[in-house]
């Protein structure tokens, strides 16, 4: 793996061209973010990027003279939400012939799908994918001038682009990419196909990065990666999250999303040593709670495994927040291992648990498996699954009543509403008084419902 740098992977000539169009004709361009977290940070390089082309940035893609969606791939029903909302810009490119439409992120580097771009929109002006945003001026220069559409895929790029311009969304919070990509292979995910192999920042621009976001007044940092606890630089993520605390200033750390496997003793010491900055929440994906299913899906844990893995969180992080992710239906799943997840959903008492039925992708080892699970059987276990977790989730909650947690406020709403973030991750909602986005506070909880928190505002600071 190389390091490169944005300035120099970026065509200058492509870059100068469009930006004294630019200056001649200002146009604008809006960036539609579909998918996860790592999608919304790759969106705020992306405006980076189109911002220093001279692009204006509009928030309503109506108005836009270059459209860019930064697609996801995980699921069907993800891909589904794009091309419906692709179906819209049809109308609009008749309208202004001068419209550019870019499909990037996830759904970009699958073949198949670039395919069906290809010969099926044919207002699509080009497909590039994450692993290669240094490349989009010259894809938006050749449409600009005239060019042919371009598809460019290439996925097996390993290399890290620094220096990448960015127009981050939120003064007081900020995403920080650590790691991209992953090796696992679970066998239903696509990612390892879509984002390619592992490879980690160098310890010394994530921390310089941290230290100029805190430095800049940013209060929370989500640092992430496919596998966020995977990385592995001069450091361990251990030691760079430890580094990354001893910053000083007032601000929490949050980390996502994590293997269970890579939940070092290390990284759970390292959560406990510096309780006052790492927020004490841990997303813990479980998939499966049957033995056998967890083998197919190749996750290299078992169900002993994980439960000691949440009772070392537990013992080293008292009351911490705990989610995870679960899919039902996969190839080979019987009524009695959907028994066996539904076990350790009681057994560990998620503060949440974000639920999928399992959708096949194409390319992936589970799509050429045996066993499929009928779609209604499918939907049916999620019900069940959602139906048990609900009075758990509001039991749990309950504990915070009368508590009091400290904030971060990201949105105030018209009727002066305020939510926030408190440290553990939970949501909270409650009167604004004179708080605004981007204030810390401290809410005393006077209500919980199974997925949010509701208080009376006792201090701003
Ligand atoms: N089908 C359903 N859910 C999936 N996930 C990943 N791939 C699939 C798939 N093919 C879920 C996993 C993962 C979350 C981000 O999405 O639960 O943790
Ligand atoms: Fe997908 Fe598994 Fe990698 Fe997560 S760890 S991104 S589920 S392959």
């Amino acid at each position: 793996m190389s390091i490169r740098s944005y300035p120099s992977v970026a065509d200058e000539s492509a870059c100068i061209y469009i930006k004294n169009a630019n200056c001649i004709k200002p146009r604008s361009a809006c960036v539609i973010t579909f998918g996860c977290q790592q999608n919304e940070a790759d969106s705020e390089r992306i405006r980076g990027i189109l911002s220093e082309l001279g692009f204006t940035l509009a928030s309503d893609y109506t108005d836009a003279d270059l459209v860019i969606f930064n697609t996801c791939a995980i699921r069907a029903h993800a891909e589904d939400k794009v091309f419906s909302l692709l179906g819209n810009l049809k109308a609009q490119k008749r309208v202004n012939d001068s419209l550019i439409i870019g499909i990037m992120g996830c759904m970009a580097a699958e073949h198949g799908t670039v395919e069906r771009l290809k010969t099926k929109f044919h207002y699509v002006d080009f497909t590039l994918e994450p692993n290669n945003l240094g490349l989009l001026p010259t894809l938006i220069f050749e449409t600009m001038s005239g060019g042919r559409r371009r598809f460019a895929i290439g996925i097996d790029d390993g290399d890290i682009t620094e220096d990448v311009p960015v127009v981050r969304t939120d003064s007081y919070r900020a995403w920080v990419s650590v790691m991209y990509g992953c090796n696992n292979f679970c066998t239903y995910c696509i990612v390892p196909y879509v984002r390619g192999r592992e490879r980690s920042r160098a310890s010394a621009d994530v921390l310089h990065e941290c230290r100029e976001l805190i430095v800049s007044g940013v209060k929370e940092i989500t640092l992430l990666g496919q596998n966020v606890n995977s990385y592995r630089s001069d450091l361990t993520f251990a030691q760079l999250i430890s580094e990354i605390a001893e910053i000083p200033g007032d601000f929490t750390i949050r980390f996502m999303t994590s293997h269970p496997k890579d939940a070092s003793d290390e990284l759970v010491s390292a959560m406990a040593k510096y309780s006052g900055k790492i927020a004490p929440y841990f997303h813990l994906p479980l998939q499966s709670g049957s033995n056998k299913i967890l083998r197919a899906m190749n996750r290299t844990y078992d169900r002993d495994k994980f439960l000691s893995t949440v009772e070392r969180l537990r013992a080293a992080v008292p009351d911490i927040v705990l989610s995870t992710d679960v899919i039902v239906g996969f190839p080979g799943e019987t009524e009695e291992d959907f028994l066996d997840t539904l076990e350790i959903l009681r057994l560990v008492r998620f503060d949440a648990v974000y639920g999928f039925m399992y959708s096949e992708r194409e390319g992936t080892r589970a799509a050429t498996f045996e066993g499929s699970v009928e779609r209604g059987v499918r939907s049916e276990r999620l019900t069940r699954l959602f139906e048990m977790q609900e009075p758990i989730s509001l039991a749990v909650s309950q504990r915070f009543i009368g508590r009091e947690l400290d904030a971060l406020v990201y949105s105030v709403s018209e009727n002066g509403i305020a939510s926030a973030t408190a440290v553990c991750g939970r949501l909270i909602r409650f009167e604004a008084d004179s708080v605004g986005v981007g204030d810390s506070v401290t809410v005393k909880i006077t209500g919980a419902s199974s997925y949010e928190l509701t208080g009376k505002l006792k201090n701003k600071f």
